[in-house]
């Protein structure tokens, strides 16, 4: 297990991490998401060892993480790092190389992983020379090549197109398959959803939600009902016991159902209103649970701060 406790950075005035604690079990494959500037490639940068912490510590499997732990661990780093003049093949292996395998072993991962990209062809190429999608690709292999225990991938998916996107789900998930922890930021909150046992949510370097994707998007707050009705009267719910407005969108209105509430109330005074489009429990998405506990997630790409 990874264990992230209270960890804080400051980078003169600006407030980085604000006591950021969560763990990554293993096997699960682990979202973790905020607004830019959020502190989510300086949380892993620390996992890492690459950035110190002012306060709060890092624990991997119950103890401190020392180097040997470290090489360990497969790293995608914001800003893509590897040698662009090199061809692809050496320098996975080079990595793997770096991480302790013995030479054999890793001149075979490289051409495995190179393989199962669909790049074997490309081997001898540098890496300069391949579109950015499939320097993504050589981007993840170098991450996967030495088989690390630990998976921290910043923003893997950015960059990608639908194909290369269904790649990294499939190799995120085989890892953890394998028992690997997987923590991965990204702002693409559908895809979190689809992919992720557990997600973290972060703003201004604080936790502000965090657990099970399931009870996140399911959430404690009251159901919700959208109602697509073509009606005369504004706000033809009101003095419904139990109901309230949650959010107005085009035309339609999504409705908090509280306990009190009945639903066969609520489509009765719907179809009073006017002639009813649609009428149907919403399940809440993460985007949904984002938007409650941060914001807008249309704001979340571009915003800083
Ligand atoms: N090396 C640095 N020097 C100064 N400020 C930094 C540095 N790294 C990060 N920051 C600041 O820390 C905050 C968190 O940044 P970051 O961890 O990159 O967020 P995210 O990855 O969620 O977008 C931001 O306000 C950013 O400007
Ligand atoms: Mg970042």
């Amino acid at each position: 297990m990874l264990e992230l406790s209270a960890l804080g950075r400051r980078y003169g005035d600006v407030v980085a991490l604000d006591g950021l604690s969560f763990a990554v079990e293993p096997g699960q494959v682990h979202g973790f998401v905020g607004a830019n500037g959020a502190g989510k490639t300086t949380a892993m940068r620390i996992v890492m060892g690459v950035e110190r912490a002012d306060a709060g510590s890092v624990r991997w499997r119950g103890a401190p993480i020392d180097a040997a732990a470290r090489r360990r661990f497969g790293y995608m780093p914001e800003e893509r790092g590897l040698y662009p003049k090199m061809p692809c093949a050496r320098q996975l292996a080079y990595l793997a190389r770096l991480h302790g395998m013995p030479k054999a072993v890793a001149r075979e991962r490289a051409g495995a992983w190179l393989a199962r990209f669909g790049l074997a062809e490309r081997a001898g190429d540098k890496v300069e020379d391949l579109s950015l999608g499939n320097q993504q690709r050589i981007q993840l292999a170098a991450a996967l090549v030495h088989e690390p225990d630990l998976l921290v991938l910043d923003e893997p998916f950015s960059g990608l197109d639908p194909i290369g996107t269904d790649v990294m789900v499939e190799v995120l998930l085989e890892q953890a398959g394998r028992g690997v922890p997987v923590l991965f930021s990204s702002h693409q909150l559908e895809l979190v959803e689809r992919v992720c046992d557990a997600v973290a949510i972060i703003d201004a370097g604080r936790l502000v939600a965090h657990g099970a994707v399931e009870s996140l998007r399911r959430g404690d707050g009251p159901d919700l009902v959208r109602v697509d009705v073509d009606a005369s009267a504004p706000s033809w719910w009101q003095g419904l016991p139990g109901v309230g407005l949650h959010r107005a969108e085009d035309g339609r209105v999504l409705l908090e159902l509280g306990p009190e509430a009945d639903p066969d109330a609520v489509l009765d005074a719907a179809r009073a209103a006017g002639s009813v489009r649609h009428f149907g429990l919403v399940e809440r998405s993460l985007a949904e649970r984002y938007r409650e506990v941060v914001g807008d997630p249309r704001e979340a790409v571009g915003q800083g701060r």
